[in-house]
């Protein structure tokens, strides 16, 4: 069985141990990580990764919650790194109106400079949207995507799925659908077609049960595949093989 974990964050500082890392994931079966960054320092690093390790790719871009560390040269440094064929996306970008005192201009201003990038290069954008789905939608209306794209650890609901299906995205699904307190996640995942799906753990975040409130991992992802091929009703394998098929579709690897 083969698995892709479309959103990590390995280069996160918790991480000293990134070859154990990575023998661990393949042990169990996930054959690449997409190795997501949220400024500058964590592209570059991502980069790295990416350089070093034939399965690891890397995204590069500002979350929103990091535009106000954008400096004039910032944005370059980061078309730069994307050049490279290493580089599968620019992610992750978006809007977040969760923490107190966001700049909301500033994050729609540097969301959409962030999809011109991809656009230019013709690479898919990895979405982050949290608390901000109407905007989010707005935006991806007015500056589409050229290549078919990535809402990474979706909680939005179905309506807007179907909107952003037909925007050309895809959604990676993360520990979070199989908590119990995951709201309408699991129903918006059963209805989404898993042509559409990829898998996720955004570690170190979102750990998914039974290891909740550990460490995540790579290796977790075999967790949410599972979920997902019970609330399907489909085999874990059929849910591996799709996903798989549909992460090396949208980053080209
Ligand atoms: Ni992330």
């Amino acid at each position: 069985m083969e698995m892709i974990d479309a959103h990590a964050h390995i280069t996160n500082d918790c991480y000293n141990d990134v070859d154990e890392v990575l023998e661990r994931a393949k042990e169990s079966g996930v054959t690449k990580v997409v190795c997501s960054a949220f400024n500058l320092l964590s592209s570059q690093n991502a980069f790295s990764l990416a350089k070093k390790y034939p399965n690891v790719f890397a995204n590069v871009g500002f979350h929103p919650e990091n535009v106000g560390e954008i400096e004039k040269k910032s944005l370059a440094e980061i078309e730069k790194m994307a050049k490279d064929e290493k580089v599968v996306a620019i992610g992750e970008i978006g809007l977040d109106y969760h923490s107190e005192g966001f700049d909301k201009e500033k994050q729609k201003e540097f969301f959409v400079k962030q999809i011109e990038i991809a656009n230019a290069l013709k690479k898919p954008i990895v979405v982050h949207s949290r608390e901000a789905m109407g905007d989010t939608i707005e935006i991806l209306k007015k500056h589409p995507p050229i290549c078919p794209s990535l809402m990474h650890c979706y909680s939005g609901s179905l309506e807007s799925a179907k909107i952003l299906m037909n925007l050309g995205f895809s959604f990676s699904i993360g520990g979070v659908v199989t908590f119990k307190n995951a709201c309408s996640l699991p129903e918006v995942v059963e209805n989404i077609p898993l042509d559409r799906l990829l898998l996720e753990t955004d570690c170190p975040f979102m750990t998914p049960v039974p290891y909740r409130g550990q460490r995540n991992e790579p290796k977790n992802v075999v967790y949410v595949a599972d979920k997902i091929a019970r609330l399907k009703g489909i085999s874990i394998e059929e849910v591996a093989s799709v996903t798989t098929e549909n992460a090396k579709r949208l980053f080209k690897i």
